[in-house]
């Protein structure tokens, strides 16, 4: 589904200030993040590139990193900016990140224009491999 809005809500508008930080040089494409916990705190995060190219890390990463470490454990939904036509959706390794301390939570993707689109990480991350394998 995709809409316009009218008006951001928090978590696009944490997002797109998070994507100021981007430290992009290398490809030019900024990202912000914001993680809804279900106490209702957030975590917003942006993508940070190196030299290395190798070692970069996703915004949504940044995000869910910084929430992991003040301790939160369960969340409601992630949302990602980026200044694109194409809405961006989280990159295969955020995706396995995501599902494994998030699990099906909602994923809002939108973009400056006010375009907005909602999905859940089961449908992002179908026969994902989890803690089920590895315990079972
Ligand atoms: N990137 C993110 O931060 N999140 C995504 O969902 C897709 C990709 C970043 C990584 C890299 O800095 C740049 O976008 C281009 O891939």
């Amino acid at each position: 589904m995709k809409m316009k809005i009218e008006s951001s809500t928090d978590l696009v508008k944490l997002a797109t200030e998070a994507r100021e930080n981007a430290i992009a040089p290398y490809s030019g494409f900024r990202v912000g993040a914001a993680l809804l916990a279900t106490d209702g705190s957030i975590y917003t995060g942006c993508n940070i590139e190196n030299s290395t190219l190798g070692l970069t890390l996703c915004a949504e990463r940044v995000a869910l990193l910084k929430a992991l470490s003040e301790g939160k454990r369960h969340f409601e939904k992630v949302t990602v900016v980026t200044d694109t036509r194409m809405l961006t959706p989280p990159c295969g390794s955020c995706r396995q990140m995501l599902w494994e301390f998030c699990g099906d939570v909602e994923v809002e993707m939108a973009n400056l224009n006010g375009e907005i689109e909602h999905k859940h990480m089961a449908e992002l991350l179908p026969s994902p491999f989890d803690r089920r394998h590895t315990d079972g």
